[in-house]
């Protein structure tokens, strides 16, 4: 008997499949694998295809069940060192009965949590019962990934749920106090993100490991062939024996300046990385060329004259009002015609912005009371914080931007 199915408008139809295959196709055919924009227009490409096949229902329970459950359960076998297990002994696939005695868990257990992340694709199953790692999975014994998941299902998945709730209480207005967001409903607390993840053991590091991992594995500004680095900051540097090349404002850990030294290792100038204390207090072995300062950025930059003062996900974490407070603190320290702020955040596109930069405009809603901002958004702020915008370059869909900015 014949699908009615096929008649229903809010059934997957070939008008709508059909190009899409077409695209996927001929974006196959001429795929560069190492050309992160041809891989990831085949991805979206592929991505639009399949969910353009989903019908309504199967969209809903793999968001809500399928991969809602994931990350905890990703989390879980992290805990358990699975992954690690899973490659011990040659790597060769085991059963759940022999993994579940390697971590010390339960073999029922173990063995529905080992088959829904084979049915995710996150391990392989390769025989009934029988399981191996993935590439995905075997990520997660990197620091770089591995770092991103204890983050992500404690501090922010918590936000992530308080929500909705959030929103009926504030009354669908778009919150920009950074003590009220659902942050503060999700962790029950009174305290700021950041003064949060400073006073609760554990989180300041989870927050630093994981920026770092993520950065690192993104294209870069900083990238051979991204940024003209020589040209447009090294050329005209002071000749001056203390001229300051770079100041990572709220530069974390400093994974950012060290890979920037590292990248840049024959450039002259000094290179400073700024936090709050305690963060600047737990970093260790930077490299000896690397200078260490804690600063508040809500304070008078004490730096007069850096050829960049270089913020990185700096700006997309405070409403325009502190972003302003932040870009005033630091004005005063530029020369004119030498100096540039190199803010380095995502700008939302006017149309079709990537998943990853809506993503992190509802956690930068969700744990600051922030957002990432269009160009138009980025073009009003820095005008009224009475500094000129002089480039915007941008390297791959859905990661950040650096924005080039001068004293007008
Ligand atoms: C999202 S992280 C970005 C870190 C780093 N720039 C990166 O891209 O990985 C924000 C940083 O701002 C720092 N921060 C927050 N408030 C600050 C303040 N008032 N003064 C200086 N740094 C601050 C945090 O400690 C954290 O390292």
């Amino acid at each position: 008997m014949e699908s009615t199915h096929n008649v229903d408008p809010l059934y997957p139809s070939r008008e709508e499949v059909l190009p899409l295959l077409e695209q996927v196709h001929i974006k196959g055919l001429s795929l560069d694998l190492s050309n992160s924009k041809s891989r990831k227009d085949l991805m979206e490409t592929t991505r639009a295809l399949s969910l353009a096949l989903e019908t309504p229902m199967e969209a809903i329970v793999r968001m809500a069940w399928a991969e809602k459950s994931l990350m905890p359960l990703v989390y879980t076998a992290m805990n358990l060192n699975l992954f690690a297990k899973m490659n011990e002994n040659g790597a060769s696939p085991k059963s759940y009965e022999k993994l579940a005695e390697m971590t010390d868990s339960d073999p029922i257990l173990l063995g529905r949590i080992l088959k829904h992340l084979a049915a995710m694709s996150f391990v392989n199953e390769t025989g009934p019962g029988v399981f191996a790692n993935t590439r995905l999975s075997q990520s997660m014994l990197h620091p770089d990934y591995s770092s991103a998941i204890p983050f992500l299902e404690t501090t922010l998945s918590k936000s992530f749920n308080a929500l909705p709730k959030f929103l009926v209480d504030t009354k669908y207005r778009n919150c920009t106090d950074p003590m009220k967001s659902a942050f503060q409903a999700g962790h029950n607390t009174s305290l700021s993100a950041f003064e949060w993840s400073s006073t609760t053991p554990g989180q300041l590091e989870l927050l630093t490991t994981y920026m770092a991992g993520y950065n690192r594995t993104l294209t870069r500004w900083m990238d051979k062939d991204c940024y003209p680095v020589e040209q447009n900051l090294y050329i005209d540097l002071s000749k001056e024996p203390d001229a300051v090349l770079l100041v990572d404002v709220g530069g974390g850990t400093g994974h950012d300046i060290v890979d920037f030294h590292k990248q840049y290792s024959g450039l002259s100038g000094r290179l400073i990385l700024q936090d709050r204390p305690d963060v600047i207090a737990s970093v260790t072995n930077l490299p000896n060329k690397i200078e260490k300062m804690p600063h508040d950025f809500f304070t008078e930059q004490p730096i007069k004259g850096a050829r960049a003062y270089y913020l990185h996900f700096i700006l997309h974490d405070w409403p325009d009002s502190a972003c302003l407070d932040i870009l005033q603190n630091l004005k005063p320290a530029l020369k004119k015609g030498y100096s540039k702020i190199l803010i380095n955040d995502h700008v939302v596109p006017a149309q079709n912005a990537h998943y990853s930069t809506t993503g992190l405009d509802i956690m930068m809603m969700s744990l600051f009371a922030s957002m990432e901002r269009t160009e138009e958004h980025w073009r009003g702020l820095i005008e009224k914080a009475g500094l000129k915008i002089v480039a915007i370059w941008t390297y791959e869909r859905g990661t950040e931007s650096l924005i080039e900015i001068e004293v007008p």
